[in-house]
């Protein structure tokens, strides 16, 4: 095993609040243990074009509160190819970096697998992204800062929702996930959460929402995850409206701003933990594995886990949401 020297670190795929406390974490950690640092501008991309810059410990100086990432980020399709995968690894070698610390989701995370599969790079995954659908961590980073933007914007639509005496379908974002929307319904006290792990009758759900309006409710939230198959909340409210046309019925489609936002105070020290825990395993010699926290504790999660294994939904959940909302 060759000691290493020097480690570049990116940022791929979506942002997630806590990318920056990551990149503190892992920056810091590595300059503490005697290891240079080098930054890559704007994921894979930075790497295949060589936009590389020289990290300190003053480089990551109070970023620990801020959303996105000062490293910028991009889903970059030259390094989908194998020239553009060639590229990255030369670079890398002229710039004098022995091992690369990915920050990203499922796409990212993919992409570090294939690079390691082909050249002889130590690389170490954090999970950042916001949709919680990496298998081998309990959460990732991003994910319950993102869950407390959604629930924070419930809260408000419901004012004007309890005003009007109106139903109202919520566009949640989680890739092909429902970790968001079947939590933030939970949280934020919601008729129903629509997943796309579940099948849903438009019938039953209906019925629903009529019996909540029929007994005593004179307004309704439901959570929908996003889902271009079924149209995500445009495509299932027109469907229910053609049921029920008596109903007042409204869209919101929350999208990007789930991204934004300061972390809280449970992604920083998520970050904080994972971030050090990628310099531990990269001195201990471990390659191509992301790092995890499960029960509490850091665990190494080899890359075809973490990107294929998502965890499993707790559908017991999806019926609290009902029984909590009669
Ligand atoms: O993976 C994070 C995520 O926000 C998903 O929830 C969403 O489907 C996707 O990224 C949106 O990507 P883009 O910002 O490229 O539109």
């Amino acid at each position: 095993m060759t000691a290493i020297k020097c480690i570049g670190i990116l940022t791929s795929g979506g942002d997630a609040p806590g990318m920056n406390a990551a990149i503190r974490a892992v920056t810091r950690s590595a300059i503490y243990n005697g290891i240079a640092v080098k930054g890559i501008m704007r994921g894979y991309k930075g790497l295949v074009f060589d936009e590389i810059v020289d990290f300190r410990s003053q480089s990551v100086s109070n970023i620990i509160q801020l959303g996105g990432t000062i490293l910028k980020t991009a889903r970059c399709k030259e390094f989908t190819t194998p020239e553009g995968r060639k590229k990255a690894y030369e670079n890398m070698q002229a710039a004098g970096i022995d091992a690369l610390v990915v920050i990203g989701g499922d796409g990212s995370l993919t992409g570090a697998g294939v690079f390691a599969s082909e050249y002889d790079v130590p690389i170490v995954g954090l999970p950042g992204t916001i949709d919680n659908d990496l298998g081998g961590t309990d959460s990732t980073i991003g994910y319950d800062t993102a869950l407390n933007t959604i629930v924070d914007a419930v809260d408000k639509l419901r004012d004007t929702a309890s005003s009007h005496e109106r139903l109202f379908f919520v566009e949640v974002m989680g890739h092909t996930a429902g970790y968001l929307a079947l939590n933030s319904a939970l949280a934020s006290g919601c008729e129903a959460a629509i997943i796309p792990e579940m099948e849903t009758e438009v019938d039953q759900l209906a019925e629903l929402i009529n019996n909540g309006f029929r007994k005593s409710k004179n307004s309704a939230i439901v959570i929908v995850a996003e889902n271009p198959q079924t149209g995500g909340a445009t495509g299932l409210a027109e469907r229910v409206k053609k049921e029920f046309p008596q109903y007042d019925a409204r869209v919101t489609i929350l999208g990007h701003i789930q991204r934004g936002g300061s972390p809280t105070a449970f992604d920083r020290i998520l970050a904080s933990r994972m971030g050090e825990g990628a310099i531990e395993a990269l001195m201990e010699g471990q390659r191509n594995v992301m790092i995890g926290i499960e029960h509490g504790k850091i665990v190494y999660v080899p890359f075809s886990k973490a990107v294929k294994h998502h965890k499993e939904i707790n559908r017991s959940k999806l019926e609290l949401v009902k029984i909590l909302s009669i």
